[in-house]
């Protein structure tokens, strides 16, 4: 009867004694949360900008498809900036921690405005999708003007 005691022991001790390693592989899995994000989201954008700049036939069920996952997507990133997670091969400058709540303002508007591309892309009229296209672009590139290293 005393060895499941034993092993839970043993299972407590190993947590308890590498508090900074576990710490390091948190930081780690937010980075590569946040920045599979950021690549899933730039994956729908090249059609949709192929098909506003006309180097690709317009197909509206397609534009749809992709202005719905930036929009879902756009919700995600900002759970992956946790503390003390400028690590590795980040591009994230200190002041996404240090301006945090600009940081959030800045997620907001690229949701409030890929919300509004993903319901204007249902009407199907490419003429009203290329504004908004815009402002959607114009949001991620205000963000990262300010927020990373290059
Ligand atoms: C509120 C700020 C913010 C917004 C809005 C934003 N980004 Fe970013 N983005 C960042 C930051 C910060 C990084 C750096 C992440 C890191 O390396 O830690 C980044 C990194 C990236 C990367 C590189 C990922 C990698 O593997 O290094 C891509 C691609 C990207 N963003 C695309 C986009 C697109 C597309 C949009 C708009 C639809 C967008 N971002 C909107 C802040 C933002």
């Amino acid at each position: 009867m005393r060895t499941p005691t034993v092993l839970a022991g043993m299972a407590l001790a190993a947590l308890l004694s590498t508090p900074a390693m576990a710490e390091r592989d948190q930081a780690e899995n937010a980075l590569e949360y946040r920045q599979g994000v950021f690549n899933a989201m730039a994956w729908s954008f090249g059609p949709m900008a192929a098909m506003v700049k006309n180097k690709m036939p317009y197909d509206a069920a397609l534009f749809t498809k992709h202005a719905e996952r930036v929009a879902f997507l756009a919700h995600l990133p900002l759970e992956g900036f946790i503390p003390d997670s400028r690590v590795g091969d980040t591009t994230a400058k200190q002041d996404v921690w240090d301006n945090a709540d600009d940081f959030k303002a800045k997620m907001e508007t690229m949701i409030e405005e890929s919300a509004r591309l993903a319901t204007i892309s249902k009407g199907g009229d490419l003429d009203a999708i290329r504004p908004q296209f815009g402002a959607v672009g114009n949001s991620c590139k205000s963000c990262h003007d300010d927020y990373r290293t290059e």
